[in-house]
Order: C-alpha cells, then structure tokens, then sequence
C-alpha cells in the first residue's frame, strides 16, 4: 500500500523511522514504503552524509593544526637526565617487560618507578599555562627596610609612589603593630601617626599602615618584619662561640603543596630548567608515605607515620601540636634561630581541621601576619583559595618574607620553613603563573648570598589528589611522587663530597620524607653541637630509613621504608575485568571496611553523622605485578569504584589472599582514596580523617 501524502505531512515520528531504518552506507526501508517517503529519507541520509564529513574535516583540522599550536604553547621541553642511569641489574632479570630501562627513574628488582611522559596527551587535555597578573596596577605607597646602621626596620612613604593616589595636602598616615591573641586571633597595637617615616620597634613582627586624606582611606597595606630580639641573639651568639669559627650550615626549606616532580616540569619549565642547569640535586624517585599533607609533613618535621602522629601529637587537643618533637625544636635547641610561614590561614597544615599550636612554634612565625592581612587588605579567591591579598599573591607574601628572614640571620645558623597551598592546592595549571616569578626567587637567592652558607629543600609533599587528571594512570602516579631538590653551599661540597656523590646516586633510588626528616637531623649533626647522627634516633616510623647524604642501596623496597602497598609506585599494574566475581566482592568488602571504619573511629562517637554507603560500580580494576616474587597466593588488587549515595570515586589497594579464611583474607593497604571531591555532603564532619568517607545524614551542619 502506497503512501501518496505530501511530504510535509509526514510526522516527526515517521521520520524518526529512516533513522531506525536507514544506515550511513545504503538506505533499507520497511516493505510498502511510498515513493515520497523514500525520498525524504535519502535527503535524511545525504544530510546525514553531509553533517559526518564536516565533522571529520574538523575533527581532522583539530588533531593536525589545533593541538601542535596549543602544544607548541603548553609543552615547554626540560632538558634533564633524571632517569636511571646506573643500571646495577641484570638484563636478564628484565625479560619479562620490553620497556628499556631508560623509561625508568629507579629500576631494581625491587622497584621500578616509570619516569612519566609529562606531556601525555590524556593529562594536556586539562592542563593550561595561566599568565602571572599582578595584583595592582599602582605599586604600594609604603614600604619597610631594615636600617644596618640604627638597626632597626624603618616604615617610610614612597615618594615617587604618592602620583598613583589621589593624595590632597593632608595625607595623614598611621601604623599599628599586629599582635598574636591566639591560633585564630589577633589584637592591634593603638595607631601611631607618622610623617615620612618611622622606626619600627623590636616588640611586633608585623604592621598594619593606613593612609587618609581630607578624612577618606585611601590606602591600606601590611608589613611583616624579621626584628631581632635579645634572647635570639644571646642564643646564636652563645653557640657560635662554641664552635669556634667552624662554618655551620642554615637550612631553608621552600615547599609547595600538591606539585608532583611531573608538573614541576610540566607547569614551570623554566624553574625545573633552572634547577637542573644549576647543580641542585634531584631525588626522582621521592616518594610520598601517606594520602596528604599532614601525615607526610609529619614524617619529615617528627618522623611519625599517621596513626603515631594522632597518639603522640594529638593535633585535636589544644597545646598537643605545641608538645610534639618538630625538628624546628631540635635546631632551636642547639642555637639556631627558627621561622615558618605558610599561607591560606584557614587550611594550615596544623590548622585545618586542627588546633594548631598554642605558643608560636618558632621565633619567627607569619600566622598572624597572614590572618591580619587576609582579612584587612582585600584581594580576592582563585580555585577556592586566597590569591591577591593586597599588591601581591599570598604566596609572594610568604616567599618575601623567607628572603627577608635569610637575609637578616645571613651570618648565623638559622632553619627556615616556608610553604605555600594558594597556587598548587586545586589543580595543575594555575602553578603554571609563578614559573617565572619562581625562578627568579632561586636567583634571588642566589644573589644575596643565601646560597653560599645554606643547605636549601625545595620541594612538595604530594601530587594532585584529585580532579579529571587523577582518574589516569599518570594522575595516580603523579599523586604519589611529589618533587625533591637539595642543594648544598659549596663549602658543604668541598668538606664532604661523599654527600655529592650520595645524592648523585641517590637521584635514582627509592626515597621518602622519613629519609628527609633524617637528613635534617644529619645536617644539624653537622654543626658539631650535637652528639652522632646515629645518637640522634632516625624516622620512628621508618627503622630502615636513612640520611640522603649517604648512599641508598638500589635494592629498596617500599615495605622497607614503610610505604604501604597503596602509596607505593614500585609496581606494574595491569589492567583486569572489573565485573568479575571477584573484582565485584572484593570492592564490596572494602565498602563495608569503609562503614566500619566511620562506624567505629573515635570509640564510635562520630557514627550517629553518616550514612552508610554502598557499592554503586566498579570503574576500572587492576591487579599488580610485583617484580620481586612475593608469595604468590597474595594478590594485590587496585580498584576505583564509586559509592552511593554520595556519588564518591574512591580508590583502594588491597591484598587478597584467597588461601587464608574470608574473615583474614583481605587487607585494605594505606588508606582509601578520594579521587573527587565533596559537594557539601560532608559539611557536617570535623574529623579530617573519616570526612572523605561521610556523607551527612542532615545536610549544612
Ligand atoms: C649478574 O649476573 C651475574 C652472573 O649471572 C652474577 O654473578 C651477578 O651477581 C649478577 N649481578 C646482580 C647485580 O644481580
Ligand atoms: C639609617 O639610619 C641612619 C640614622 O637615622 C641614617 O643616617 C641613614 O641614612 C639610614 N640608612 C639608610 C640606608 O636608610
Ligand atoms: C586582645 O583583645 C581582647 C579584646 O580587646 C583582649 O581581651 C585580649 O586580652 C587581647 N589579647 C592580647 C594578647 O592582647
Ligand atoms: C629591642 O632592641 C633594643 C635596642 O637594640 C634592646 O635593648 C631590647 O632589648 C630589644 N627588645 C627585645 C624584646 O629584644
Ligand atoms: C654579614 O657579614 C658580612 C661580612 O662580615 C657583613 O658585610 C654583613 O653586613 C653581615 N650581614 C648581617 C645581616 O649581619
Ligand atoms: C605506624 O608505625 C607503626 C610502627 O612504628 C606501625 O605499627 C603502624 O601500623 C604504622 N601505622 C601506619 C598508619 O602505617
Ligand atoms: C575509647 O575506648 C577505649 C577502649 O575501650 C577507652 O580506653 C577510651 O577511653 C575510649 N575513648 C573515649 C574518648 O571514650
């Protein structure tokens, strides 16, 4: 039965009906089809026709001149040998895989970590390079310098500075000195009026300066300054005495928070460049211990892995965090003057989630320079976090303030520890904008002499933890290896060149913030102040770590330095069925570990708040291939799944052994990843270490 209607009277319906019964290569059409409806379906499948060709022309255009103008702009090429080069193993040992070891930053029996393509087309895809912007057009109309001859900090009015304001005849300006109330407070001094300048007194590290004319603010700004007190010097004074004009090495430690050693050399080339071209030495295989930044700045700063760090440190008590061993306490001890500063007040490491410390912990500490700042000299909030805080970036504030603190205690024994979140916390391009500012900083250092007397750590704690690139596999890997640079002075070199050849070595060795916070203490056994390294106890946590300045053995192993398996990057992982039966149960048993974990941390007390959650699926499974032999009825699966009903990825490591009864026969490795992140599910939970497993069962409290 033919159709003779007009063609305009066919509905969308029967249209819809080519597309069931039509394909790309021929048209096929339902038995009686008229002639009309025939013709409207090839004109369906010619534009059809049409629309795929224009597609694949700009698909095409995309991939051949789109990406290599974009590449050319983001994929900056590092020239650097931190691969493996000493190839101490046996080729035969190696059969099993057909990469050369070349493709490797440590490469033993025990561990091989893969030296990661920085430019891997599934990580570009979200990496962008985002241009430094000054925070203000107009330069400050203050600033403070440190007067040799009175010494003293004087606060002075920049002359050539005041065209930039509108300034009547009465410009009248004030200062207040900022004073710590407490961890979360601070006071300010009354304001004392001053005309060209003033000289700041010893008493306050910081001020607040604020500018008026014919009764209006037109001016607001703060200083932070590095004033010496008298108990500080009689301290350095008393220690160099002792040590009889030997040189004693400073240490100054310049870190950044969530940068793997990847994306230094992904977002700031000219930095990694820098660093490489310049003699600092690289710990490639470094190797975070723990998920974030607390437990791996606990066990470079105590030594203390996670669950001896809550016992000893208890950083939810107040003044627990104040009696806790920082290595900051052992150079303060043995007449070093000591500084840190870290900016984003409100996620300090020892703050966020936290009670932070009770009494500054150090001689110099920027907190409550930085609260006042953050809240009295506007900016504004990039990813989440303060970036401007008045004419310049958070960070700027920090690094400024490193160089001063350096800079004043040039001719003494001092330990610095500056860090910095606001530019490196929430994902890997927007780090990209201080590569300049960066490498600069390292010249600056340089050229006032920093470099000369101090052993400087420039470094991070981990990788991104989170966002489209950690779902990869680089991500994962990437989250796990942060960047490590040392460098020595070169009387340092010159007395020891076994610790030149240590860390050469070392380069390509498995290492972790435990040998790091032994290192610390290696260095301050330097001074001769102290009895033997050996006396001074190593990482507690950590039995088999060991100062960097000596060598590493290659043989290594992540269960040897107390890296659990899901920290670990020593392994191949390959890829397995993710709906097998027992991919599915073994992702089941980690979601009730996860229950258990909420229903039971703190005796309980917490449970009431959550939740529980269940398996929502499976997104991809692995399983590892250790190179060792390890027995071989353990198997070490890795699993990303997802949960409801918060719609949390997670990612867990754990050994399976199917040999052993079911209550023994999985262990949960680490602890559970959280691969993206809250949308206010888990605003009800405090505890920082069970909020990534909490969905709230009231929402906003
Ligand atoms: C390499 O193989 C040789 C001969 O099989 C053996 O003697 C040597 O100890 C091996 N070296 C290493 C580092 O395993
Ligand atoms: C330091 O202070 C003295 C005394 O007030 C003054 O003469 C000198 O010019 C100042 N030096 C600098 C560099 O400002
Ligand atoms: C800070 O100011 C508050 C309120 O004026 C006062 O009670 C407190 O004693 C001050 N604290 C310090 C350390 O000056
Ligand atoms: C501040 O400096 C003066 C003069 O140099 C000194 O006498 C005084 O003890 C210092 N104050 C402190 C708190 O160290
Ligand atoms: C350090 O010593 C040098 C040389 O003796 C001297 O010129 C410089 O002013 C001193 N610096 C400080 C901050 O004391
Ligand atoms: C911390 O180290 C102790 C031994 O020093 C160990 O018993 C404990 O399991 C470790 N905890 C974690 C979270 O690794
Ligand atoms: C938790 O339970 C343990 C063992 O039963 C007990 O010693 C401890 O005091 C409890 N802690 C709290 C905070 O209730």
């Amino acid at each position: 039965m033919a159709d003779k209607r007009p063609l305009l009277e066919y509905t969308d319906d029967e249209a819809k009906d080519c597309a069931t019964e039509s394909t790309l290569t021929g048209v096929s059409y339902k038995p009686g089809a008229s002639p009309t409806l025939i013709w409207y379906c090839r004109q369906i499948v010619l534009r059809r026709k049409l629309l795929v060709g224009l597609l694949v022309i700009f698909v095409f255009s995309y991939f051949l001149i789109g990406p290599a103008d974009v590449l050319d702009l983001e994929n900056v090429q590092v020239h650097h040998q931190s691969y493996a080069l000493d190839m101490e193993v046996n080729q035969t040992i190696d059969q099993r895989t057909t990469i050369l070891p070349q493709g490797y930053l440590v490469y033993s029996n025990h561990c091989r970590i893969v030296d990661l393509d920085p430019y891997k087309r599934d990580v570009m895809r979200h990496f962008k390079r985002v241009s430094y912007k000054p925070c203000r057009s107009h330069p400050p109309l203050t600033h403070v310098h440190y007067n040799d001859t009175i010494q003293r900090y004087v606060l002075s009015i920049n002359q050539a500075s005041l065209k930039s304001y509108k300034v009547g005849n009465d410009l009248s300006c004030c200062y207040q000195g900022v004073v710590r109330a407490s961890e979360t407070d601070v006071n300010y001094t009354s304001c004392h009026a001053f005309k060209n300048e003033a000289k700041l007194a010893n008493t306050t590290d910081s001020v607040v300066v604020k500018c008026k004319t014919n009764d209006d603010q037109i001016y607001i700004n703060a200083h932070p300054t590095v004033p010496e007190r008298k108990a500080i010097r009689q301290r350095l004074d008393q220690w160099a005495k002792k040590d009889r004009r030997k040189l004693v090495p400073s240490v100054l430690m310049i870190g950044i928070d969530s940068i793997s050693r990847v994306n230094l050399i992904r977002a700031m080339p000219k930095t990694a460049q820098y660093l490489y071209d310049n003699d600092w030495f690289e710990l490639a295989g470094y190797n975070k211990i723990d998920d974030n930044t607390f437990p791996n700045i606990m066990a470079l700063m105590v030594g203390y892995n996670l669950s001896n760090a809550m016992k000893h440190c208890s950083p939810y008590k107040v003044n627990g965090l104040d009696k806790c061993d920082f290595i900051w306490k052992l150079f303060k001890e043995h007449g070093y003057v000591t500084a840190y500063g870290e900016d984003a007040v409100k996620i300090n490491t020892f703050n966020y989630l936290k009670k932070g410390f009770q009494q500054p912990p150090v001689d110099y500490y920027l907190r409550p320079y930085l609260s006042a700042a953050e809240k009295l000299l506007g900016g504004n909030i990039v990813l989440g976090l303060p970036h401007c805080v008045g004419f310049e970036t958070e960070a700027e504030h920090v690094y400024n303030y490193a160089l001063e603190f350096a800079k004043r205690y040039r001719n003494d024994s001092f330990f610095g520890f500056f860090w910095t979140n606001t530019h490196s916390h929430s994902d890997i391009s927007q780090t990209s904008s201080m590569d300049d500012y960066l490498r600069g900083y390292l010249q600056r250092l340089v050229s006032q002499g920093t470099m000369e007397h101090s052993i400087v750590v420039f470094f991070s704690d981990h990788g991104l933890r989170f966002g489209p690139t950690r779902a990869t596999w680089s991500g994962h890997l990437e989250e796990r290896l942060p960047f490590l640079f040392i460098w020595l002075p070169p009387f340092v070199r010159k007395a020891h060149p076994e610790f030149v050849q240590a860390l050469r070595q070392n380069r390509n060795r498995l290492t972790t913030p435990y040998d790091l916070h032994i290192t610390l203490k290696h260095i301050l056994s330097l001074s001769g102040r102290i009895g033997s390294l050996e006396s001074l106890g190593g990482a507690k946590d950590c039995p088999k770590c060991q100062s960097l300045l000596q060598p590493v053995t290659l043989s290594r192993s992540c269960e040897d330095v107390a890296i659990a398996d899901h920290w670990c990057t020593c392994w191949a992982y390959g890829s397995v069925y993710k709906n097998s039966k027992v991919v599915r149960q073994l992702a089941k048993r980690v979601v009730n570990y996860l229950n258990d974990y909420v229903t039971t941390f703190r005796n309980g007390s917490l449970a009431h708040l959550c939740v529980p959650l269940a398996l929502q699926s499976v997104s991809t499974a692995y399983k590892a291939q250790p190179n060792d032999n390890d027995p071989s009825h353990i198997e070490i699966y890795r699993l990303i799944f997802s949960t409801s009903p918060n719609k949390a990825l997670y990612e867990a490591t754990v050994r399976y052994n199917k040999n052993l009864p079911d209550e023994d026969n999985l262990l949960v490795t680490g602890s559970v990843s959280r691969l993206n992140t809250y949308n206010g599910e888990a605003d009800c939970m405090n505890d920082f270490a069970i909020k990534k497993y909490c969905y709230c069962r009231h929402k906003g409290g």
